[in-house]
């Protein structure tokens, strides 16, 4: 399959191209999309078969949902049964926005969208390319990130096309995703708000809009706990060499010890770092700076882009250096430490 590439540059050129994009969506093609998190790899959320191409063209378990993308209020309303206060408090503060919320599904939606659960995810993503696309196409577009089942989620359309190319009918580039993780999973069909991932919206905004929210206990790291997101358990973000995260407030003096033993050792070194830390690294390692030492935002914007760009270098041994959990923190630290493979050394 030749795979169509379509640049946007934010002229009146770019409703071409989404009006193609949205042609390919609705007669059951899959073309992947920038939103403000990650790219998503779309097909019509309402057709069965196309939604069939998707979890093809990633290698997805069948027993993991897609989140529903779409671009208005009363869309999301006719996807689900109900919506209670909680959630309707989510809505209004956080859509269009980097999170996606679970409620009970109405009839209609294939069960391969939503793993044959009576829930379904759904988010209206802050983007202007994704609003088009889902207005143009006329339909809620089911989209997981565009990445092969296991591979960091792309960032770029450059990082779509080293996993999708010849898979899937086109991609539009967009630039560069902003938040660089994935939406905030809360499912809200119960009392109370459950965080089943972090992502772009911090825990802080949800409890300053909804008082008590919990974190699903499988995020812990805990294998025995199984988590309620069922994409939650697979092993993701994963770089090819193997990677440590150094953690807690003597991160860069361990992790400097640990490049040095690493590197008498003969390997390869990589290294993911600050620019205070970078700049006490010793000569010949592969060093790659997401910026001043504790910047949660910066990480998460970089993360999956280094993560990638490790694969292309001869590092052979990484180290990450962590940030505390506040903010951002939570959800590049659920990321870090998932590609780790919890490996991870706290100080
Ligand atoms: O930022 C994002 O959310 C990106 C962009 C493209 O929108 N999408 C994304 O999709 O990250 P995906 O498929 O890679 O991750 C969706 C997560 C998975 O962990 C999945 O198991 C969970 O949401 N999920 C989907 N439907 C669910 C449901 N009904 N109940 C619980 N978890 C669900
Ligand atoms: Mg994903």
């Amino acid at each position: 399959m030749e795979t169509q590439y379509w640049r946007l540059d934010g002229t009146a050129s770019d409703q071409a191209a989404i009006a193609a994009a949205a042609a390919l969506i609705k007669t059951g093609g899959v073309v992947a999309f920038p939103t403000e998190t990650v790219y998503g790899l779309g097909a019509n959320g309402l057709d069965a078969a196309a939604v069939g191409k998707i979890f093809a063209a990633k290698g997805r378990p069948a027993d993991n949902p897609l989140i529903l993308h779409v671009a208005s209020l009363a869309q999301a309303k006719a996807l689900v049964r109900e919506i209670d206060g909680n959630a309707e408090r989510l809505m209004q503060a956080f859509w269009p926005g980097p999170l996606t919320l679970v409620l009970k599904k109405t009839d209609g939606i294939p069960d391969c969208v939503t793993a044959g659960l009576d829930t379904v995810a759904v988010r209206w993503p802050d983007h202007p390319v994704a609003q088009a696309l889902i207005q143009v196409a006329g339909v809620p577009i089911a989209a997981p990130s565009a990445n092969l089942s296991g591979r960091p989620s792309p960032t770029d359309a450059q990082d779509v096309l080293a996993d999708m190319s010849g898979l899937i009918d086109g991609v539009l580039d967009g630039g560069r995703a902003q938040v660089g993780v994935e939406s905030t999973v809360v499912d809200c069909t119960g009392p109370t708000p459950v965080v089943l991932r972090p992502g772009g919206i911090t825990l802080e905004a949800l409890e300053a809009e909804v008082g008590v929210v919990e974190l699903d206990p499988a995020l812990s790291g805990d294998k025995t706990i199984t988590p309620k997101a069922p994409g939650m358990k697979y092993r993701h973000y994963a770089p090819k060499a193997p990677l440590w995260v150094v953690e807690g407030a003597h991160a860069p003096e361990r992790l400097l010890e640990m490049v040095n033993k690493q590197l008498l050792s003969g390997r390869r070194v990589g290294a993911l770092v600050s620019i205070e830390t970078a700049e006490r690294l010793p000569e010949g390692v592969i060093t790659f700076v997401y910026g001043s030492r504790g910047d949660a935002a910066a990480l998460a914007e970089a993360l999956y882009r280094l993560l990638r760009a490790f694969d292309r270098t001869p590092a052979n041994w990484l180290v990450a250096e962590g940030v505390g959990e506040a903010g951002m923190g939570l959800a590049v630290m659920n990321r870090l430490r998932k590609a780790a493979g919890w490996q991870i050394i706290r100080t």
